[in-house]
């Protein structure tokens, strides 16, 4: 399992602790930055992880700024993408059980970096139901397809 991780320089060192974390449990990670402190623009980062998997070079992703919000929007703008902010670990789970949600976000300035351990735990042990919630899910994707 491939998990492309992303972040503004709000969550420079969650990005880092949860990179460690998650190759202890023996995931492969690809770190798409910021690795900087200086000032960013989130959406950068956001749209890099939401290409990453949408063109299947990773399998899930993980996005964090500061609130986990703006980068959250513009993974959301990459087709296919379903991304979701959860700042508790029973959103994250559900987040993937009933939206199937393929990346997950959270905020460095919300969350500190256990409870952020855990949200990722729960969103990555959890597995998608179908059955109704993949009716609601196509219905959202169907959205992409529709004109103004
Ligand atoms: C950066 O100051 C901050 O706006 C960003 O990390 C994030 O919280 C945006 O949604």
């Amino acid at each position: 399992m491939k998990i492309a991780i992303g972040n503004d320089h709000a969550a420079v060192e969650m990005k880092q602790e949860i990179m460690a974390y998650l190759q202890e449990k023996g995931y492969e990670v690809e770190n798409l930055g910021t690795d900087s402190p200086e000032s960013c623009d989130y959406p950068v980062y956001g749209e890099k992880v939401g290409r990453a998997v949408a063109g299947g070079r990773a399998d899930l992703g993980i996005c964090i700024c500061g609130t986990g919000i703006g980068i959250s929007l513009a993974a959301n703008k990459v087709k296919g993408i379903r991304a979701a902010v959860c700042s508790e670990p029973y959103s994250a789970k559900l987040s993937r059980m009933h939206n199937d949600t393929n990346v997950l976000c959270f905020g460095a300035r919300v969350v500190g970096i256990e409870l952020a351990k855990m949200i990722v735990d729960e969103w990555l042990s959890a597995e998608f139901l179908g059955g109704r919630h993949q009716r609601r899910v196509d219905l959202i994707m169907a959205i992409e397809e529709k004109g103004e």
